[in-house]
């Protein structure tokens, strides 16, 4: 499975399989949050057998066997969000790709567990925590909001990689799945906004991380 095709895969999964993650695949996942961390300059740490970071509500809410997630960290900078939601993009497709299923949580959970399980460093600002194991199913998807509500083209019909961009932001993850997010495009060149809100930070970098894959990151330039 590419990433293109994880992204029409992807849906939140809240109920697991007991199966905890395999070595090899535990290794796969670490190499890729390592470079990510490294491109990126963000700490973004994997933990494995551990249901702690999760808070009461979390736990309660029609959940099973939530054992493993990524924490979302970096420095205290002002794209750190944006950061932070391009990364964690590309980790949660790249789950995909090795058969695992995702959940994004940056409200209900709890901050003080991730970050001593996650040994983040204590200066680290913590954004949010990606649930990770093998679903009990692969989830549905969500109710999606229209290419036209979320793109405009200068006032006409758009090239074909912009319609791919827009269809692959269309089924990115956005917190109470709000689809807050604007894309325009003129030529070649493309601007993305999402509305202000607590976590519109990192749902900028899911949505550019989606459209770029979606688009072709050769065939546009941001604005
Ligand atoms: C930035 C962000 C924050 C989120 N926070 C929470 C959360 O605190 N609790 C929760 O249950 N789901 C949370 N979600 C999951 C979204 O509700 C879910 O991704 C959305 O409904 C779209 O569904 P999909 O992931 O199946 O496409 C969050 C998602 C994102 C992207």
């Amino acid at each position: 499975m590419t990433i293109d095709e994880a992204i029409r895969e992807r849906h939140t999964v809240k109920i697991f399989k007991k199966k905890p993650i395999p070595t090899d695949i535990a290794k796969q996942l670490n190499d890729r949050i390592k470079a990510l961390n490294e491109g990126l300059d963000v700490y973004m740490s994997l933990v494995l057998n551990d249901s702690s970071a999760l808070n009461a509500a979390v736990r309660i809410a029609m959940t099973k066997n939530i054992n493993n997630y990524i924490v979302l960290s970096g420095k205290n900078e002002s794209d750190l969000e944006e950061k932070l939601g391009y990364g964690g993009a590309d980790i949660m497709l790249f789950a995909q790709t090795l058969g695992l299923n995702t959940w994004w949580v940056s409200g209900t959970f709890n901050k003080g567990k991730a970050r001593e399980i996650g040994g983040i460093p204590g200066t680290n600002l913590i954004k949010g925590i990606i649930i990770i194991g093998y679903g009990e199913n692969n989830g549905i998807p969500h109710k999606s909001k229209k290419p036209q509500d979320v793109s405009v083209y200068n006032g006409k019909t758009p090239p074909f990689w912009f319609i791919r961009g827009v269809g692959s932001a269309l089924l990115a993850p956005t917190a109470m799945n709000k689809q807050a997010f604007m894309i325009k495009g003129h030529g070649d060149k493309v601007s993305i906004k999402y509305d202000k809100g607590p976590f519109s930070g990192l749902e900028l970098g899911i949505i550019k991380y989606h459209f770029e894959v979606g688009a072709g990151r050769e065939n546009f330039s941001y604005e």
